[in-house]
């Protein structure tokens, strides 16, 4: 019989490529989503995508009913968990809402998990963890710390699931630290979709593709990097969706804890990401220099060496290929 793995925000956007992947490994999978960002029409689209359906429950990971409710009803082997808030600006004006959807909300999940019996578990967590990091490519046991109230719920998640899995061997944890997604499926179904004007570079360079946004405010042309603009580890969404999947695997084989950076170990500069769309789009992109952004730093990337040999992942997909498919995604988005 398929193992089966609960995704908390699966509707979303690394939720909902990891679905796919999942159900390709051979998963029973079911979600559970509130959908405040996420768009309904997401499940219909993993359905096509899937050609199978979809078990979804609409509801909050904080209600611990109704996750005692999705045990009951499934045999839950392990839980993924994606639901969070996650845009840094926000946290710093409601650094509560943050606090109780990410930190209670993994608490709330942990005890529904006990009274289940199900003690696997994949938490996303960030590269934001590594704050200002002073190495690099940036090592799992780099030092810690945060700069924002979002870095901070991730930071005090990761810690909670150290001290759980330290008090009883009977938990396996996956941590995984994601570097920058970007990219969509190829299907041109589904992909990142903020409702808002984007605060993360590749959603900000598609709505300057699209028309959507008049040009992309570059954060800083000085910094210490080749060309002066900050460098990151972008990572194709669905190189980090089979990450998810190895982590899961690894867990249900082994029952060992692990912490993982999920990157390619390549960083690229604002430039080099802006003139990679616009070779994708056929169409040059304007943009011009701005002033840095408050906290940024000159340059982040992965080693990915761990994630290599804890999980055998590897980054397959590059530059060209995340672009390609996050142009197809929203020109085609676009037009329906
Ligand atoms: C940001 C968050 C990080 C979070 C991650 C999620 C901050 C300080 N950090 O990382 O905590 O985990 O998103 O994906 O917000 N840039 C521009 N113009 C723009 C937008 C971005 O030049 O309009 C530049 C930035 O200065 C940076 C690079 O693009 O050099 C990437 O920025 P972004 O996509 O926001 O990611 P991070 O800052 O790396």
């Amino acid at each position: 019989m398929s193992q089966k793995v609960l995704l908390t925000g699966g509707a979303g956007f690394i939720g909902s490529h990891t679905y796919i992947e999942l159900i390709k490994a051979g998963f029973d999978v079911v979600i559970l989503d509130n959908f405040s960002n996420a768009r309904p029409d997401v499940i219909d689209r993993l359905e096509v995508i899937t050609a199978s359906p979809v078990t979804c429950y609409k509801g909050d990971v904080l209600d611990g009913a109704l996750l005692d409710q999705i045990f009951a009803e499934h045999k839950i082997d392990a839980a993924i968990h994606f639901a969070a808030l996650k845009a840094v600006g926000e946290s710093a004006d409601i650094p509560l809402e943050y606090m109780n959807t990410n930190i209670a909300g993994l608490y709330s999940l942990l005890r529904a998990m006990d009274r289940a019996g199900t003690s696997a578990l994949v938490f996303s967590s960030s590269a934001t963890v590594y704050g200002q990091p002073d190495q690099l490519p940036v090592p799992e046991n780099a030092p810690r710390s945060y700069t924002s109230p979002y870095g901070f719920t991730k930071l005090a998640c990761e810690q909670s699931l150290e001290q759980v899995a330290a008090s009883d061997s009977k938990w396996a944890f996956g941590i995984l630290r994601y570097f920058n997604p970007a990219g969509a499926h190829d299907s041109a179904l589904i992909g990142e979709d903020p409702s808002d004007i984007p605060n993360n570079l590749m959603p900000y360079i598609a709505k300057v593709a699209t028309g959507e946004l008049a040009e992309l405010a570059v954060f800083g042309g000085d910094y210490d990097t080749p060309d002066g603009t900050g460098v990151r580890d972008y990572i194709h969404v669905m190189d980090l969706a089979r990450g998810h999947v190895l982590s899961v695997k690894a867990l249900l084989e082994t029952g060992q804890c692990h912490t993982v950076n999920l990157g390619t170990g390549i960083g690229y500069s604002v430039l080099d990401m802006l003139h990679a769309y616009a070779r994708a789009a056929e169409k040059p992109l304007p943009h011009r220099i701005a002033p840095r952004r408050l906290g940024d730093v000159a340059s982040v990337y992965a080693d990915p060496t761990q994630a290599r040999d804890l999980l055998g992942f590897t980054a397959e997909l590059g530059l060209d290929e995340m672009c390609a498919s996050s142009w197809n995604w929203v020109s085609r988005r676009k037009n329906t």
